[in-house]
């Protein structure tokens, strides 16, 4: 296996950088394997990341937007490996199928950090992992869901993310659990969206086709999926958020999406924060250090639910939370 050595090389620099301008061949290379650009929360990640690992703050970052396709995401991982950058950023599409690349890189002796979501591989193929914990996001909206319907029936549809991310994996599950201890609970469907707006519209649309009338909840995995499917019931006649026929709870809580929690246009929405290119640059300041790391870090999030909703899984929004929101 080729050592890397090249952080603890470039340490000087690198603290150089901080405060002065550098020259190319200084700068610490990163290669970011993008998800895509399927929704607000994933511009708002592409944009923090561009903020963070720029040449001011010393770094010459190659971001890859693989628009969804994990084969091309695996080729993208694949050839930052051959252009031998210094540290290697995936937010992995797909959970599964990430030993064999990973081996690889690992023997090209370049350190992975895997960010946003989890994969499913041995912990010894990355080096850190930075990301939020979407199965507790799943269970914070169940746990606000039977604390606000208070022993009522519901009947849930849910438009989860892409199939086999594990955002969508994780808050599907988490949810899972809070719904196991409500027989009063009925999920009528659970079908994939992609964490797009057009996919969350084009399944809602295919809802109301087959259960109109017989739902009262309705699950969207991201911001953007909860944007097509607010259309797709406007077009239909259907009410949501705070007095509407249906009970709307999204995930993310980017800028829009808590613009319409506050608008009582949805009931709640459990916060993914999409800033994690700060907390990214930390664990690569202390490998270029050389000095020990958190192999797991995580980005901690919050719900919020709409004016004049109490509960103890959610903040009540408001104006002010809404302008110190930067994404
Ligand atoms: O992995 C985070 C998820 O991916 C966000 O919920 C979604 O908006 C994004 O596309």
């Amino acid at each position: 296996m080729k050592k890397k050595i090249v952080g603890l090389v470039l340490f000087g620099a690198a603290a150089a950088m901080m405060t002065a301008g550098v020259s190319a061949e200084d700068l610490i290379k990163v290669g970011y394997a993008q998800v895509g650009h399927e929704s607000d929360w994933r511009t708002a990640n592409t944009q923090n990341y561009q903020d963070v690992f720029s040449e001011e703050n010393g770094y010459e970052l190659s971001l890859v937007d693989c628009d969804n396709d994990n084969a091309a995401q695996i080729e993208a991982v694949r050839n930052f490996k051959d252009q031998d950058l210094d540290y290697i950023v995936i937010a992995p599409i797909q959970s599964a199928g990430w030993d064999t690349v990973l081996q690889e890189v690992q023997d090209a002796g370049i350190p992975v950090i895997i960010a946003d979501r989890e994969i499913e591989a041995d912990e010894s193929l990355y080096d850190a992992w930075v990301g939020t914990n979407t199965y507790n996001e799943g269970v914070t909206a169940g746990n606000w869901l039977a604390e606000q319907l208070d022993g009522a029936e519901a009947n849930i549809l849910q438009i989860e993310g892409s199939v086999g991310a594990s955002a969508a994996i994780g808050r599907t599950n988490g949810f899972a659990e809070v719904m196991a201890d409500h027989s009063e609970w009925k999920l009528l469907d659970s079908q994939s969206g992609d964490f797009t707006q057009d996919g969350g519209q084009t399944v809602m649309e295919s809802f109301i086709k087959s259960y109109e009338g017989q739902f009262n909840v309705v699950i969207c995995q991201n911001d953007n999926e909860a944007y097509g499917a607010m259309d797709a019931m406007d077009a239909a006649g259907i009410t949501y958020g705070v007095g509407g026929d249906v009970i709307l709870i999204s995930y993310d809580a980017t800028h829009d999406g808590l613009q319409y929690t506050l608008d009582g246009k949805f009931n709640l929405d459990v916060e993914c924060n999409p800033i994690q290119a700060e907390v990214v640059k930390g664990v690569i300041e202390k490998m270029v250090a050389g000095e020990e790391f958190d192999k797991n870090t995580l980005v901690t999030d919050e719900a919020f639910n709409a004016p004049g909703i109490t509960s103890e899984f959610a903040t009540e929004m408001t104006q002010e939370i809404l302008d110190g929101r930067a994404y």
